[in-house]
């Protein structure tokens, strides 16, 4: 292909793409918006240059404004989260949990995490499942460690403590993995805290999902309920960019950390990701807390006005959900993977997702029974409760009343005329630049 039509291919799919979601509902649950000013620093010449190791003690010269950039956002991340330590290097949130398996762990190793069809991530997973089928999780293929499950009880869908800490005094773990994908409530941190402090584990909580109502103070506070380390990514409920970070209270283990991420898992760390994230994280210090609060009233409200429309909304029993996201059952109206496909078609794009008890109705990870709804992209375009209840209704023209999803799209996207740009920012401008 001629280099030129493949440059010009390359830009209209980009504007293609903006401007489909400038019509869409981004309802991924892992996924959210950037500001401009965010968007600005990943695009500036940071990007281009390295900063190998800590700041003041680099492998390169030319980073005198890179330092001064870094030590604001471990900074504002160490404000945001009441900790004494961060390391904003990990440039993932894999990397993240990476840096705390090679920080406290050897190959060979126990740890305990939710399986991924529980709320798990892969992350987190074994190199192996039960039937010794490939699983390749990052925990037992990337670092060799032994994965045994976290007890989950699909009725509370949370932990189930007494199982899981039986299954600790078993098993020995030297690392509790908490946090995870599917997140609807608080976990049980500060009852497996005491636990593992009794049989000389650590636990690390993965926030990857809920870092952003955390900092907000909408969501519990795992570094408050004991927590040793806390792991996250920094674009699902915070304001981006991709990228990571780790926090601790603890000196010992933070040097270990530091040692984990430089010279262990990564050479540069992306310092154009590091400039975004510390505005990101000025954002959260001041829209944070109103931020946060207006995503959880919108998932309480989708949920409720989503059962309304007569769906199967998971946990109805115990309110619906107290983070970001809301669980659909689908299983009886086509299962996960024609329900995305049906909205995605009506320009509502969402991801399906395995339920706890999909296993054993017969589901999979290809076809699973359940969606996986996510609301912090919508709050953060300036969505609210009113709108939660617009949203539902285009769910049910699709997925209920069977309307033609081309249509559904049409509506979708007048709706979305009015909300075009990004809000909780310093600097407000157009969510999909094209
Ligand atoms: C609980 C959890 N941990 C880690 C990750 C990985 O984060 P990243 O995509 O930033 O590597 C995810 C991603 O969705 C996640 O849900």
């Amino acid at each position: 292909m001629d280099p030129k039509d493949l440059f010009g291919k390359v830009l209209s799919a980009i504007e293609d793409h903006h401007r489909w979601f400038n019509s869409s509902l981004p309802m991924i649950a892992s996924e959210n918006v950037t500001s401009p000013s965010v968007r600005r620093a990943l695009v500036s010449d940071f990007g281009h240059r390295y900063a190998e190791g800590w700041v003041g003690e680099r492998v390169y010269a030319g980073t005198k404004y890179i330092d001064l950039v870094e030590s604001l956002a471990m900074d504002l991340i160490k404000d945001l989260y009441n900790v004494k330590y961060a390391d904003v290097r990990p440039i993932s949130g894999v990397v993240a949990n990476l840096s705390i398996y090679t920080a406290f762990t050897q190959p060979g190793d126990t740890i305990m995490a939710l399986p991924i069809t529980k709320g798990g991530h892969i992350s987190m997973g074994p190199l192996k499942g039960s039937k010794g089928q490939f699983i390749g999780g990052t925990a037992g293929a990337v670092r060799g460690l032994d994965v045994k499950y976290i007890a989950f009880d699909d009725e509370n869908m949370n932990i189930d403590v007494d199982k899981t800490i039986s299954r600790m005094e078993k098993n020995k773990p030297k690392l509790i993995m908490l946090g995870g994908s599917v997140i609807l409530f608080p976990q049980p941190v500060k009852e497996i805290v005491e636990a593992a402090k009794s049989l000389g584990a650590l636990v690390n909580y993965d926030g990857a999902h809920v870092a952003g109502l955390i900092a907000g103070g909408q969501f519990q506070d795992p570094m408050a309920e004991g927590s040793d380390t806390m792991s996250f990514s920094t674009h699902k409920t915070f304001f981006g960019p991709q990228h990571g970070a780790v926090i601790t209270n603890d000196e010992e283990k933070f040097e270990l950390i530091k040692k984990a991420n430089f010279p262990g898992l990564l050479s540069n760390h992306h310092l154009n990701a590091v400039a975004a994230l510390a505005i990101a994280a000025a954002e959260m210090k001041a829209f944070g807390k109103e931020y946060a609060k207006a995503v959880v009233d919108n998932a309480k409200a989708l949920a409720q006005a989503l059962h309304d429309e007569g769906f199967k909304v998971v946990a109805e029993h115990l309110g619906f959900t107290e983070s970001h996201q809301v669980l659909l059952d689908v299983d009886e109206i086509g299962g996960g993977y024609k329900c995305e496909k049906l909205l995605e078609e009506a320009n509502i794009i969402v991801n399906r997702n395995l339920l706890p008890w999909d296993i054993k109705r017969g589901r999979s990870f290809k076809d699973p029974g359940g969606l996986r709804l996510g609301v912090s992209e919508l709050t953060r375009l300036g969505m609210g409760k009113d709108e939660m209840r617009r949203v539902a209704e285009l769910y049910r023209k699709v997925l209920l009343d069977k309307k033609d999803p081309k249509e559904v799209a049409r509506e979708v996207s007048e709706f979305r005329k009015g909300f075009q740009t990004v809000k909780y920012a310093f600097e407000e401008g157009l969510a999909y630049e094209h």
